[in-house]
């Protein structure tokens, strides 16, 4: 038998998704949740505080997706570069990812949403690697909203993860160089299933990629917020949505 899905929540303020044609709404977006250390400063607190603070505004949009009608959104939790921060915040953002993913898997799975991971396996913690797992495994079989949870995740990193895969599945011919598409490369990435991203959303103002989905995202739309992530909602998604739904969409035709 079906499980039962639960609705998502409403906005605390009782606001509705705006009204949109179906064609208007993307059906994956992607977000660089971007900004809490500057939140953080601004209210005089360690910049940890700024990250716990944007655990709400994540599930805030989550709810916000649902309701709109988003079929897959991927977030960028922690990067390929953001080893390079200090071994203090690294840290804390391991067992702050670890911690959110075992809290929230619950409810997320209640709202029919399944989680993946999407990232390297290398330097990223175990911990963190079995809590997301774990989390993959109980929500397999949602079908509300695809939740990708970018972890260790650099677009560089995934494009070379899996040229070397190729490179040794040729060698052991089980691939033909010449016969190699671009649909067929999409099989060597992280996660295989994941489809083109439609919308590319950055808050905090900062105006470039910072090496996210980089092979998704050949034609999405970018939209960049000034809002700083702890004071995003879905109120923030949706008005990415508005934006995006103005815009022409040419792949490449006259
Ligand atoms: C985004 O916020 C969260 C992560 C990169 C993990 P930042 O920590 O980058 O915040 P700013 O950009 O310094 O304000
Ligand atoms: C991108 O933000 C990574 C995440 C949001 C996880 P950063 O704050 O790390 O990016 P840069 O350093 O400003 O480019
Ligand atoms: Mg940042």
């Amino acid at each position: 038998m079906a499980k039962k899905v639960k609705q998502p929540s409403a906005h605390r303020n009782g606001i509705k998704p705006p009204k949109l044609e179906r064609k208007q709404i993307p059906n994956h977006v992607a977000i660089v949740m971007d900004g809490n250390g500057r939140w953080a400063k601004s209210q005089g607190l360690p910049r940890t505080a700024g990250h716990e603070a944007g655990e709400k505004a994540l599930v805030d949009i989550v709810n916000g997706a649902i309701e709109i009608g988003i079929k897959e959104l991927s977030v960028y939790a922690f990067s390929t570069e953001n080893w390079k921060r200090s071994p203090q915040e690294v840290k804390f953002l391991m067992g702050f990812n670890r911690d959110v993913i075992h809290s929230r898997r619950d409810e997320l799975n209640d709202l029919g949403v399944k989680i993946r991971w999407v990232g390297r396996e290398k330097r990223l913690w175990k911990t963190v690697v079995d809590e997301l797992e774990q989390a993959e495994s109980l929500t397999k079989n949602n079908k509300v909203l695809t939740l990708n949870m970018c972890i260790n995740y650099g677009g560089r990193a995934e494009i070379l993860d899996a040229a070397v895969a190729i490179a040794k599945d040729a060698m052991r011919k089980k691939i033909k160089p010449d016969a190699l598409t671009e649909k067929s490369i999409t099989k060597y990435l992280y996660a295989p299933l994941m489809s083109d991203v439609d919308l590319f959303i950055r808050s905090s103002g900062e105006q470039r990629t910072s090496n996210f989905l980089m092979w998704q995202s050949a034609y999405a739309e970018m939209v960049f917020l000034d809002v700083l992530w702890p004071d995003a909602d879905r109120r923030t998604l949706w008005k990415a949505i508005e934006i995006y739904a103005e815009r022409e969409r040419r792949f490449g035709k006259a």
